[in-house]
């Protein structure tokens, strides 16, 4: 089935599987607003596939009160945006026969990182992809919002 979405913000698309759906979109004439924390990254693919086809949106993602703001500056600049990835996502590897090798901050910017402001994320973006369902009734297009977190790997939300 193609992909069916025009313009999709991807959170989570500086390298790996975001930077590659990223780049997977572009190439099938779609358009993407790439977000992560490393801005040469994104710089980089703006410069790769162009200005045209790809915008770059520095956010970090646990700046979880912040996500409110990002999101409205992402739709109001993107009111044609149609789908939301949040891909973006860390695992830590632990060793638990070593306790006191378990770090306590870390483990809970994992679990910021991969589930709160997954959450947070959900909230900010769902009124807007909720307004535009009504237009999407109209117009016949769908929205979509995937959550590609570890802990969550079914999407958070889904209309079509
Ligand atoms: N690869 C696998 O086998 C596998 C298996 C299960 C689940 N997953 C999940 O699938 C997703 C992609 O995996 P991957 O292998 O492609 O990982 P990756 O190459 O490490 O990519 C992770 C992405 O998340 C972004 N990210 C991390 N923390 C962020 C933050 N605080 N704010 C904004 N962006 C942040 C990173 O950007 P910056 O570092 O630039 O911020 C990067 O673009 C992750 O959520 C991962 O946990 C992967």
């Amino acid at each position: 089935m193609a992909f069916p979405y025009k313009k999709v913000l991807i959170i989570g698309a500086t390298s790996g599987i975001g930077e590659a759906l990223a780049s997977r979109i572009v190439q099938n004439g779609g358009s993407v607003i790439v977000t992560g924390r490393r801005k040469e990254r994104l710089v980089e693919f703006v410069h790769k596939h162009g200005k045209d086809k790809a915008t770059a949106v520095p956010f970090d993602i646990t700046e979880v009160d912040n996500i409110p703001n990002f999101a409205a500056n992402v739709t109001q600049t993107h009111p044609d945006l149609d789908c939301v990835i949040v891909n973006s996502g860390i695992q830590r590897g632990w060793q638990w026969t070593k306790p006191e090798s378990i770090d306590m901050d870390v483990i809970q910017q994992e679990f910021t990182t991969n589930y709160l402001s997954g959450v947070a994320l959900t909230k900010a973006f769902l009124p807007f992809l909720q307004v535009f369902r009504h237009l999407a009734l109209r117009i016949g297009e769908h929205k979509w919002l995937l959550c590609v977190q570890p802990m969550q790997t079914e999407p958070a939300c889904r209309w079509d």
